[in-house]
């Protein structure tokens, strides 16, 4: 079987699976392929090292370039892939251009596909990750989901449900797994800042992130962002691990005073270690990313999400997230909610709970030999 990741989140979700397939199913014969559509270390080597994952028996190094692009180049470098290995199932997980890449070669070679993290939906067609999503699971032949929703969104896109797996959350499967592993946000803080670090720490930090192509590539929005952002600063200081798109386009905005001389600490991309150990030792967490709604949550710490929609909404209703969107005075109003709710008891979601890699990996190794 051929395993596919090729972007910075796909790693975490990749770990625990490789974990269980060498524990439970070498018979397998698991192999990785590595798209290499993120290629920085700090986007990419450097989680390899850190979770411990395989080296890659293959690496497509397709790099950055327009989706079609992108997209057309992973498909013509994995199709001999399969040729050569002729697997009898191709794992894709999450809703990155790899994942819906690969899918389509390997279902058109009639090889099976597995879908990690299949079901989820924004509902918002002007996102990438979502066309990724509804047509890698129309593709899929076994689709293993992490919350409840999932299931109706499959079912009415007219998927039969006997395909479908409650397996939970292999990125809570990482986290739980590392979390004792995390370093310090004082070390890491310590690090970026040097002296200046214990005032950021005296009464807490807020930790943002923010790579959403709709959030950084309309240069009115990010401007907006940014400024709301250095006004929220001045209440509790925020560390910024900052994407490098994100970074791209506030220089050629031309944005990057609007949070010089703020409190926003802007740090490189973290390795997963340090972002864990920033997390769990944050009061509040402002983002646009789909993994850390699910982490906050799995934390109970406060989450606000810089979006109008989300694809994750388990963690609405059962976790510490708030969907706030775009507009000042919502973020500023969410905030201070925020801030006086403080942190709650830890939220875990059904099957989430360290072991979906194990659940996948079982039902896996019997589904292949039906
Ligand atoms: C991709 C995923 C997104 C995921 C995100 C996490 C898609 C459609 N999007 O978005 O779902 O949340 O990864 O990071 O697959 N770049 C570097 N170094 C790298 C990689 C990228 O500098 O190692 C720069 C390049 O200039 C590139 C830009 O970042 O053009 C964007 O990278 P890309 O992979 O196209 O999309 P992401 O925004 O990272």
């Amino acid at each position: 079987m051929l395993c596919v990741v090729g972007a910075r989140p796909n790693f975490m979700k990749i770990m625990p699976l490789m974990r269980a397939f060498a524990a439970r199913a070498p018979e397998l014969n698991v192999k990785l392929v590595h798209t290499g559509q993120h290629y920085d270390v700090e986007m990419n080597s450097q989680f390899f090292n850190q979770l411990g994952i395989p080296t890659p028996d293959v690496s497509l190094e397709v790099g950055s370039g327009t989706h079609a692009v992108q997209t057309a180049e992973i498909m013509k470098r994995f199709e001999p892939v399969v040729d050569e290995h002729a697997p009898d199932a191709v794992l894709v997980v999450g809703d990155v251009n790899s994942t819906i890449a690969c899918s389509l070669v390997a279902a058109k070679k009639g090889v099976r596909v597995v879908h990690v993290e299949a079901g989820l939906r924004s509902r918002d067609r002007s996102m990438p990750e979502e066309i990724n999503r509804i047509l890698t699971d129309q593709l899929s032949d076994r689709l293993y989901i992490t919350e409840d929703e999932a299931i109706g969104n499959l079912i009415a896109e007219g998927i039969r449900g006997d395909k479908i797996v409650h397996a939970g959350n292999v990125m809570i499967d990482t986290l739980l797994a590392c979390r004792s592993d995390a370093a310090p946000a004082t070390e890491t803080l310590g690090q970026a800042l040097g002296e200046a670090a214990s005032k950021w720490l005296e009464g807490g930090y807020g930790l943002l992130t923010l790579h959403r192509p709709s959030n950084v590539d309309d240069a009115e929005t990010l401007q907006r962002l940014l400024a709301t952002i250095a006004r929220l600063s001045e209440r509790l200081p925020l560390v910024f691990p900052m994407h490098p798109r994100t970074q791209a386009r506030i220089e050629e905005y031309g944005l990057g005073g609007i949070i010089g001389p703020s409190r926003v600490a802007v740090l490189g991309p973290q390795g997963y270690l340090e972002m864990l150990g920033l997390l769990d030792g944050t009061r509040l967490v402002l983002t646009d990313s789909g993994g850390l709604q699910e982490e906050s949550t799995a934390l109970g710490v406060p989450c606000l999400t810089l979006r109008e929609n989300t694809e994750r909404p388990v963690t609405i209703r059962e976790g510490t997230n708030v969907l706030v969107g775009t507009d000042t005075a919502a973020i500023e109003a969410a905030f201070e909610g925020a801030l006086s709710r403080g942190r709650s008891a830890e939220r875990r979601p059904r099957n989430w709970d360290g072991r979906a890699a194990e659940r996948i990996v079982d039902d896996l190794a019997a589904w292949l030999k039906q």
